[in-house]
């Protein structure tokens, strides 16, 4: 026995061959969707950047900054953080690789795919590492793009035949609306202040935006007269978020719009929005695309002031949702060894027909019974079989099985061609 049985961190996981052809759709999905369809460039950016970065982007006191951080001095002593999400490292990308300039044609639309690290309390829909397929759009203010980039994510779900879906949708404000909001919500909670779960009590200097989404009973019967955001507005604002409520209706879209949806991150500003799943098996976990317009990020990495806005899906919990009986691929032919004087015939045999004619081909390598390997061909789903022995070694004959009905075909292997195998 070995002395110590590792075990992969809390929180993490393993994605095994038989997983990946769910993780290969979501890419291809990605592609059609967000490459083809939206015309959205790939970007890849690194798993690591400065802690300061996510920091000041994200809020101090936001909870992915003070208590999920995966943070860490290099032995340059550089204080570097594992990305807690995507949006700060585009945002960084953006103005440091100057994709604002005139070259670029606006909005410039990047998406990524990738995981990120939040030291969350493990359970089902939450980890440590996971995975995000995000997209950002730079450079325009219309209410029409956030309707569009909404618009984006239902049709990569429509991908995925993905129902039970509700888009869940809010306005921040501007910074100005945002502000006198605040302020009015700090006013009413700090006469309650007593009484609020310790969470609250904290967020009330910190964060009190954050109270919003409390799941706490007592704190979620306090808010039931709290002061609504729309009420604080400001003229420009409103109008802002009816031209966007006016489009989704227009499209088709339906929302419901959420006075008490805030976000966990603290950039936003104006819309935001999350597609939220009313199936059962993500209850805790309900929420599988967040984003909304987070205008002012790009100035405070040091950029020219930019519109943007953007969101990420979890795709492990969109996973979780998804019919995962995708194809995994078969071998075209399964080589069977009469016996061991056939392994250098065979080996060299299905070497010319992978090298040849790019055929899948299986065999055996452990010198087992022809039954053993029979159970294999059976087993992978292998189109054609074929037993190797002295008489096909002697004559240079294979005779291919086709699986499907049994039927048999005998025929010279130097004269072998692609179409034998169709
Ligand atoms: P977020 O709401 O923090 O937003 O995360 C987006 C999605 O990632 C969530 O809705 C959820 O599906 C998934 N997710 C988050 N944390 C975990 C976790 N611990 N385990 C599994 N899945 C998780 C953002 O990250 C923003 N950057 C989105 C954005 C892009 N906003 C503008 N642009």
């Amino acid at each position: 026995m070995p002395e110590k049985l590792y075990q992969k961190p809390k929180g993490t996981s393993d994605i095994l061959p038989s997983m990946q052809p769910v993780w290969k759709r979501i890419e291809q999905a990605a592609e059609k969707i967000f490459a083809h369809r939206y015309q959205f460039g790939k970007i890849d950016i690194p798993l690591f950047e400065s802690y300061d970065l996510f920091a000041r982007s994200s809020g101090d006191s936001s909870d992915v900054v003070s208590k999920e951080m995966y943070d860490f001095y290099d032995k340059g002593n550089r204080h570097l953080a594992l990305r807690p999400e995507g949006t700060a490292g585009v945002v960084r990308a953006y103005v440091e690789d100057k994709l604002y300039g005139p070259e670029h044609e606006k909005p410039v639309d990047l998406y990524y795919l990738g995981s990120m690290f939040r030291y969350e309390r493990p359970q089902a829909g939450r980890m440590r590492e996971f995975h995000q397929l995000g997209a950002e759009s730079f450079g325009s203010d219309s209410p029409f793009l956030d309707v569009q980039i909404i618009q984006m994510a239902l049709d990569f779900f429509h991908e995925f035949n993905l129902k039970d879906l509700v888009v869940k949708i809010n306005s921040l404000g501007d910074d100005q609306s945002r502000a006198s909001y605040r302020q009015a919500l700090v006013d009413y909670l700090s006469a309650f202040k007593d009484q609020l779960s310790d969470d609250s009590k904290r967020r009330l200097e910190s964060n009190p935006l954050r109270i919003l989404d409390s799941k706490d009973k007592n704190d979620q019967k306090i808010l039931e007269k709290a002061p609504e955001i729309s009420d604080y507005l400001n003229p420009s604002s409103k109008d802002r978020f009816e031209k966007v409520i006016n489009i989704l209706d227009d499209f088709g879209i339906k929302y419901q719009i959420d006075e008490k949806l805030v976000r966990g991150l603290d950039y936003y500003n104006n819309t935001i929005f999350e597609i939220v799943t009313t199936d059962k098996t993500l209850s805790s976990a309900a929420t599988i695309c967040g984003g909304g317009r987070y205008s002012g990020m790009v100035e405070e990495f040091g950029g020219p002031q930019t519109p943007a806005i953007g969101f990420a899906i979890g795709l492990e919990r969109l996973i979780t949702l998804i019919d995962n009986d995708f194809k995994k691929t078969v071998p075209d032919l399964y080589l069977v060894q009469a016996d061991k004087s056939a392994a250098a015939f065979v080996n060299k045999l299905a070497k010319q027909l992978r090298q040849k004619f790019g055929l899948a081909v299986e065999l055996d390598y452990n010198d087992r019974s022809v039954k053993a390997q029979l159970k294999s061909a059976n087993r992978t789903g292998a189109r054609f079989s074929s037993v190797i022995g002295s008489r096909e070694l002697e004559n240079g004959l294979i005779v291919l099985k086709r699986m499907e009905d049994g039927s048999q075909k005998e025929l010279k292997v130097n004269q072998l061609t692609g179409e034998d195998f169709i």
